[in-house]
């Protein structure tokens, strides 16, 4: 029988780092330029078939504003998988991003599968982030990690696909 497993999935991650392209690449197909910035969070649902078995994503997409950090809890708490996200233009939005993994390892649940994203992977002339550097530091805090773009979707649904795969033979 074909099984359909639901999870929550959350997107946290810097101030346009492109969560929301990200998501609306995996839903839509869709690329937009001028994507406006998230206010408090968005929520999207999509399957992904991974052989005969189905997961179905229950998507919450944050809001990078600081202001909005006090909310994070209500979005991560019981997430089966967490998407950190990072620009690889942008220093300061790697550094963001292990704190917010500090913060799913301290607080999220036991059991969440991380990924670390370094988004717009199609910049390769100002990138600022090596992929070693980030490749180490996904590897030492068991996150699975892969460099994407939602302009050019390169590895979007690579990502999806994978997480899918660990949820269902976990
Ligand atoms: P907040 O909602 O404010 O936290 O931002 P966000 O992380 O959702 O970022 P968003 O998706 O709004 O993207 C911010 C900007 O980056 C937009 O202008 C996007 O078009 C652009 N962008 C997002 N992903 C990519 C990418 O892979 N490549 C390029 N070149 N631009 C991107
Ligand atoms: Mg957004």
């Amino acid at each position: 029988a074909n099984k359909i497993k639901n999870a929550k999935l959350v997107l946290l991650g810097d101030v346009g780092t492109g969560k929301s392209s990200i998501v609306l690449r995996f839903v839509k197909g869709q690329f937009v330029e001028f994507q406006e910035s998230t206010i408090g969070a968005a929520f999207f649902s999509q399957m992904l078939a991974v052989n005969d078995e189905t997961v179905k994503f229950e998507i919450w997409d944050t809001a990078g504003q600081e202001r909005y950090h006090s909310l994070a809890p209500m979005y991560y708490r019981g997430a089966a998988a967490a998407i950190v996200v990072y620009d690889i233009t942008n220093p300061a939005s790697f550094t963001r991003a292990k704190k917010w993994v500090q913060e799913l390892q301290a607080q999220g649940n036991a059991n969440c599968v991380m990924a670390l994203a370094g988004n717009k992977a199609d910049l390769l002339e100002s990138r600022k982030v090596s992929t070693e550097e980030a490749k180490i530091y996904a590897q030492e805090n068991g996150l699975f990690f892969m460099e994407t773009s939602a302009k050019t979707a390169i590895n979007v649904n690579d990502m999806f696909y994978e997480i899918a795969k660990t949820l269902l033979h976990q």
